[in-house]
């Protein structure tokens, strides 16, 4: 990780080695915290975040879903998180808004704990830097959805991703998917799955999957560009028969997939579909796609 010069933590921005919390902190023993990931690309106007609202305004869905109050709206976190692109004076990066229950109290129930927030920004390339994944099932499924609140971005459900991401180190498979409850495919450990057979798309519909913002941008843009889009519960055979597949996340950007347990698609990722939305996905990122302006934020 490349650091920058200033994290932003609790209302003060702080040197970057300084933004520390407590080793009984609630959020470390429990998982307690809530967070987000987006990116900000440089495009020909200067530096602009991509869905920075959205990226708020589930930030504060997640703390409600944990009952964590937070101290600022996502209006303040939205121009706080402009003022600390200028001060880093970075031009391109991920950012990291993160809240947790602090110092205090220990025991599960956080509410007299104090909540921690920060914001902090460093350059990231490509989360999965391949140009297409083969990727397994994971014999671990995504979290139950009445085992808690699964559209939230809660820290705690992330131990279920990580030990799917390490299931598949150290193999031949770039990413692991996972299915839910019933046996359909749910997504990935950090992003959201998509086929395409004969020219339409199709996604898991939300229920288990955290129903990713880049999700929701790469289906307008299907459907602006005439594709259809369908929600609906995939079975693995169904993926299999797919002439195309992808990933979607703001980390993983969109990923083609080129093999599901070792059955390779019908195009040789990645495929044409697949490579459009890629290229439109990408055009809107970096400013250059009018029409998808109302995405962007530029840190003026
Ligand atoms: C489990 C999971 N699913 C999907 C996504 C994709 O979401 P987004 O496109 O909002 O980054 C992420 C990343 O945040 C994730 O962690």
């Amino acid at each position: 990780m490349e650091p920058t010069q200033w994290i932003w933590m609790n209302g003060a921005f702080i040197p970057w080695n300084e933004a520390r919390v407590h080793v009984l902190s609630h959020g470390l023993h429990y998982g307690s915290s809530i967070f987000e990931g987006l990116r900000a690309y440089k495009t020909d106007r200067g530096t602009a975040i991509f869905r920075l609202k959205e990226h708020m305004d589930r930030f504060e869905y997640s703390a409600q879903a944990i009952q964590m109050k937070l101290p600022y709206s996502s209006e303040e976190l939205s121009s706080i998180t402009l003022e600390l692109l200028k001060r880093n004076k970075v031009e391109a990066c991920y950012i990291r808004p993160h809240a947790s229950f602090g110092y205090g109290v220990m025991g599960l129930n956080p509410s007299a704990a104090p909540v921690d927030v920060t914001i902090a920004c460093w350059p990231w390339g490509a989360y999965l830097p391949i140009s297409s994944a083969n990727i397994k099932i994971s014999k671990y499924i995504r979290i139950h959805p009445r085992s808690t609140v699964a559209d939230a971005k809660i820290g705690g459900h992330y131990v279920n991703s990580i030990l799917a991401v390490q299931e598949v180190q150290g193999t031949q498979y770039h990413e692991a998917l996972f299915l839910d409850y019933e046996g359909n495919i749910a997504e990935g450990p950090g992003a959201n799955f998509f086929i395409i057979k004969d020219r339409q798309l199709f996604t898991p519909p939300s229920g288990t999957i955290l129903p990713g913002i880049t999700r929701a941008s790469v289906i307008e843009i299907a459907r602006d560009k005439g594709f259809t889009v369908t929600e609906k519960q995939l079975s693995v055979a169904e993926a299999q028969d797919a002439d195309e597949a992808f990933f979607t996340g703001t980390a993983a950007e969109m990923t083609p997939i080129g093999s599901l347990e070792d059955k390779p698609l019908r195009h040789s990722a990645p495929g044409p579909i697949t490579s459009e939305l890629k290229q439109a996905y990408l055009d809107a990122a970096y400013g250059r796609s009018p029409h998808y302006d109302k995405f962007l934020t530029f840190v003026s």
